[in-house]
C-alpha cells in the first residue's frame, strides 16, 4: 500500500475538517493508517459515528492500489526473502524447517526450566552470525518482562562460540518491561525501535507474565485476551513489514496432555496467532525435547537438544 494522505480522502468525500482533525489526533494521517487501525478502535478514540468510518473505509478502497499476487509470485518472494536463524542445534533447526523464521511469530512454550529463556538468549547471539553460519548478520531486541535476560549468560554463550562477547552484547537491545500496560505501550510502538536499527529478531520473554498477575480473575479474561490479541497482531505485522523473526515465550504449568495444548498463549483462542509453535520439555540431565505443534507448514515432529555452558547444542 502506498502512502496516500488522509486529507485527500476527506476532501474527496467532502467531509468536514473536524473529521480529519479527530483522526489526525490519534495518529491517523494516511489512508494506510486508516486501514491498518481496527475500526472499533477508531470509533472509541474519536467518537466518530460508525457510518462515517464505514464510508471512509469504503472510499479508501477506491484510492488504494489492490495488489493480488499469483501464488507463484508469493512463493518467489518467500524463497528470496524469508530467512532462518539457527537455534544452535541442527536437529531442532531441521524440525523447524531451517531455524526460527523471519516474517512471522514463533511461540516457544513449556514448563519452568524448560530452556525457553536459554533458547531466546542463544538466538540473540546466533542472529549476529554471518549467513553462512546460520545467522543474519543483524542485531536483536529483547523485551524482558521477567528480568530473566542475563548479559553474563549471553556473554558466556558468545565467548564459547568464539565471538567477542562485548561486541555480541552491544548488538542486543534490552527493554525491561515493568507492567502489562508498560508492555502494551512498548509492543504497540516497537516498530519505532526496529525501524531505526538493523534488528532481525525480536524476543518477548515472556508474553503473559504481567498479564497473569494483573488479570488473575476469570472475569478479567476477555480484557486480557483482547490486549494480548492486539499485541500478537501487532507483532505479526511488524514481523512481516520488517521481515524479522519474532519469538515469544510462554510459560505453561502442566505438560500437554494427549497432544492438546492447554494453557499456551492464554488458551485456545489466541493459539492461531503465532505461526510456529514449539513445545519444549525437560528430558534426562541437560537434554530437552522440542516438538513442533500446530504449524500450517511443518509436520508435528520432535527433536532432542541439550543446553550446556555454550548454550543450545545437538546431543
Ligand atoms: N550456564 C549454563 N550451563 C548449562 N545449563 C544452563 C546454564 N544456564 C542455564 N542452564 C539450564 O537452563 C535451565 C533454565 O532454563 P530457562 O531459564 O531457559 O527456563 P525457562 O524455560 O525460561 O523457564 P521459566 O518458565 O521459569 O522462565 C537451567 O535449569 C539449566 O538447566
Ligand atoms: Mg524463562
Amino acid at each position: 500500500m502506498g502512502k496516500i494522505p488522509l486529507i485527500k480522502l476527506i476532501a474527496k468525500l467532502e467531509m468536514e475538517s473536524e473529521v480529519y482533525d479527530k483522526l489526525a489526533k490519534i495518529g491517523i494521517l494516511t489512508v494506510e493508517d486508516l486501514l491498518l487501525t481496527p475500526s472499533e478502535k477508531i470509533r472509541e478514540k474519536t467518537g466518530l459515528p460508525r457510518r462515517v468510518i464505514r464510508k471512509l473505509i469504503e472510499e479508501a478502497g477506491q484510492l488504494i492500489e489492490i495488489k493480488a499476487e499469483s501464488a507463484y509470485q508469493v512463493a518467489r518472494y518467500m524463497e528470496e526473502n524469508i530467512a532462518y536463524i539457527t537455534t544452535g542445534s541442527r536437529m531442532l533447526d531441521e524440525i523447524l524447517g531451517g531455524g526460527i523464521e523471519t516474517s512471522s511469530i514463533t511461540e516457544v512454550f513449556g514448563p519452568y526450566g524448560a530452556g525457553k529463556t536459554q533458547l531466546a538468549m542463544q538466538l540473540c547471539v546466533n542472529v549476529q552470525l554471518p549467513k553462512a553460519q546460520g545467522g543474519l548478520s543483524s542485531g536483536a531486541l529483547y523485551v524482558d518482562t521477567e528480568g530473566a535476560f542475563s548479559p553474563r549468560r549471553v556473554a558466556e554463550i558468545a565467548r564459547l562460540r568464539g565471538m567477542n562477547s562485548d561486541h555480541a552484547l552491544s548488538n542486543i537491545k534490552v527493554i525491561r518491561v515493568l507492567s502489562a500496560s508498560h508492555q502494551h505501550a512498548i509492543v504497540s510502538s516497537i516498530d519505532k525501535v526496529v525501524h531505526s536499527s538493523s534488528i532481525k529478531l525480536v524476543v518477548v520473554d515472556s508474553l503473559l507474565h504481567h498479564y497473569r498477575s494483573e488479570y488473575p480473575d476469570l472475569h478479567m479474561l476477555p480484557a486480557r485476551q483482547q490486549a494480548i490479541r492486539e499485541e500478537l497482531s501487532w507483532l505479526a505485522r511488524v514481523a512481516e513489514s520488517f521481515n524479522l523473526a519474532v519469538l515469544i515465550t510462554n510459560h505453561v504449568l502442566s505438560p500437554i496432555k494427549s497432544g492438546r495444548l492447554e494453557n499456551a498463549v492464554g488458551g485456545h483462542t489466541l493459539a492461531h496467532l503465532p505461526k510456529t509453535r514449539v513445545y519444549i520439555r525437560k528430558g534426562p540431565d541437560n537434554i530437552r525435547i522440542a516438538r513442533v505443534v500446530d504449524s500450517p507448514t511443518l509436520p508435528e515432529r520432535e527433536a532432542p537438544f541439550k543446553i550446556t555452558e555454550a548454550g543450545v547444542e545437538d546431543i
